[in-house]
């Protein structure tokens, strides 16, 4: 099956206790996506976008509500089958990138092949690898240290970890959010191309109309519900003046 929904999620709701208070961020989120589909969901600071994404990628579970990924209803699992499911199925890419220091440029992108116990030196796994780090242009770099590295060139080697084992989601939580324009530029670029020539699905978290407006569809946010949706289409040029003009039009 490798057309039609990649991704449901089905009245989602998530409570937090803060103190003795509970506070409801997420309000009843119904959303569907497509197999290869670049979806950016937007909103105020506040409006519940990470936590959406959180439950999206199986990092946290729901109060109510499921999550549906590639056919797995995600709330039936167990944690151990969760996790495995999230592994198997899922890239995240974050604001701070989350890299790991003491390790260089390879053998970050190669963690999730040393976590699941595959030897990232030989065959197939080196051959993904390598694969990736052409793809973000960081072969040059493999054997650097990301303290040696530029904010950008940090962020790619996360987006090359990220995409490394194939996921069939790629979610992506502001990750132009600590870069300069033109970097952020380079990294969007990027995420739009693996979503255009390889079929990438895409989830990108944003409050920033000029990153969310390479997507082909942005949902926003508001009061821990979808407010509006609006259709953007694939297209090459990502200008975010359609977009600006559609989220004045909302009143955002
Ligand atoms: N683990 C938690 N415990 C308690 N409250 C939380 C937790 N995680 C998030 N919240 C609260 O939920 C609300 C939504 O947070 P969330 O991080 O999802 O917002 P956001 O839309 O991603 O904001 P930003 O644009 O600033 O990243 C906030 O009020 C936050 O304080
Ligand atoms: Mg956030």
């Amino acid at each position: 099956m490798r057309d039609g929904t990649i991704l449901e999620a089905r009245n989602l709701t998530k409570r937090f206790r803060i103190g003795n208070r509970d506070v409801e961020v997420l309000r009843g989120i119904s959303l569907k996506v497509q197999r290869g589909e670049f979806v950016a969901v937007m909103g105020p600071s506040g409006s519940g976008k990470s936590t959406l994404l959180q439950l999206l990628g199986g990092l946290d579970r729901p109060t109510s509500g499921d999550v549906i990924l590639d056919g797995e209803i995600v709330s039936q699992l167990s944690d151990r089958e969760a996790t495995h499911l999230r592994r198997e199925k899922t890239g995240f890419v974050f604001q701070f990138f989350n890299l790991i220091p003491l390790l260089d440029v390879y053998e970050n992108v190669a963690l999730p092949y040393t976590i699941a116990g595959v030897d990232p030196r030989h065959g197939a796994a080196a051959a993904r690898i390598r694969d990736v780090l052409e793809m973000v242009n960081l072969v040059w770099c493999e054997r650097n240290r990301p303290d040696q590295l530029s904010a950008g060139e940090q962020q790619r080697v996360a987006l090359a970890r990220a995409l490394v084992g194939s996921p069939a989601l790629l979610l992506a939580d502001e990750p132009t959010g600590n870069l300069d324009y033109a970097t952020g530029g380079e990294i969007l670029n990027e995420l739009w191309r693996s979503c255009d020539e390889r079929g990438q699905t895409i989830v990108l978290v944003t409050h920033d109309a000029r990153a969310a407006a390479h997507a082909d569809r942005v949902l926003v946010m508001g009061d821990g519900k979808i407010r509006d949706e609006i259709q953007l289409g694939r297209r090459k040029d990502s200008g975010a003046g359609p977009l600006i003009a559609r989220l004045a039009q909302l009143g955002l």
